[in-house]
């Protein structure tokens, strides 16, 4: 017996880092997912974005749990993409969507505010946050027609609870989730639709671990690596550790969806490690 048997899950950037961990997470749970994820990364980004051949992979540990999955190609920002995927997925899963996790991001590089570039800046906020409008828009008329309510989670970020310089962008788009948490909240109680805000301190995943940004936290070093940057990390949280890892967010999705959380909505939720006390 699963938290969620019967249930199915959509979760956006699927192909790698947390969003792989939440639809393997959600099926131990017992449900069924809908996987997306653009693959494919734009040239100015510091990082690689996630693959087909890591979307594929998630494919086959959902598989290995005895879950069904299926999995596209779809840029979140291609609200005809993303309708034509849940048309497909959501009658071929039994006509049911009952959560959704808006995961999918990217991030730039720090830099002062007025440095960014505007194409950039627009790019950015168009994946993190017009990106999570299009995945609700696409998604929210399947769970309300399914008729048995659900759970939205929206993926924000420390960031957005804490004040410094740079990734204006950013925090910005995370920012501006908390607000869109709120009103559709308050537009989907209705429907026993519950909407909430997740909010993690760093998460070990290829997003934080990769060469540009271990450079910026060790300058000093000519190749830095992950072992290189535990300690600057660290200095982010009250409890002694870098990073959180990516099922520690899973953990609480899942928890956001079951019936233990019956009642939450509207909420935000740091996975945090006490990053907001610092
Ligand atoms: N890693 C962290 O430290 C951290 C901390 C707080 C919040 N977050 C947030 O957690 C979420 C998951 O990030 P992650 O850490 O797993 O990073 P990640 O880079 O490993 O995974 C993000 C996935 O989203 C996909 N993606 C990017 N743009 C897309 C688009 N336009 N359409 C569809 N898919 C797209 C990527 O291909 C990738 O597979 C993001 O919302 C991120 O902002 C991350």
């Amino acid at each position: 017996m699963g938290l969620l048997d019967g249930k199915v899950a959509f979760v956006t950037g699927a192909a790698r880092g947390q969003g792989r961990s939440h639809a393997r997470r959600l099926a131990e749970e017992g449900a069924d997912i809908i996987a997306i994820d653009a693959c494919a990364t734009q040239d100015w980004l510091s990082y690689e974005l996630g693959s087909e051949a890591d979307l594929a992979q998630t494919v086959k540990e959902v598989e290995a749990l005895g879950r069904r999955i299926i999995a596209r190609r779809a840029d979140v920002r291609d609200l005809d993409a993303m309708r034509a995927v849940l048309d497909e997925a959501v009658p071929a899963l039994g006509g049911r969507l009952d959560i959704v996790c808006a995961n999918a991001a990217i991030i730039s590089q720090a830099m002062p505010t007025w440095e960014m570039d505007l194409e950039q800046w627009r790019e950015l906020i168009d994946v993190n946050l017009t990106g999570v409008f299009v995945t609700v828009k696409a998604a929210i008329p399947a769970m309300i027609a399914a008729g048995n309510g659900g759970t939205i989670a929206l993926t924000s970020s420390g960031a957005a609870l804490i004040s410094g310089p740079g990734l204006a962008d950013y925090k910005a788009a995370k920012t501006a989730l908390l607000s869109l948490t709120r009103t559709l909240a308050c537009e989907l109680a209705e429907h026993f639709i519950r909407v909430n805000a997740i909010c993690p301190t760093a998460v070990d995943t290829p997003m934080i671990q990769n060469e540009a940004l271990y450079h910026v936290f060790r300058p000093d070093l000519e190749n830095p690596g992950r072992d290189d940057v535990k300690a600057g990390f660290q200095t982010m949280n009250l409890l002694p550790i870098p990073w959180v890892d990516p099922v520690d967010v899973s953990n609480a999705i899942v928890w956001l969806a079951c019936d233990a959380a019956r009642y939450i909505t509207g909420i935000t939720l740091p996975v945090d490690a006490g990053n907001q006390l610092k």
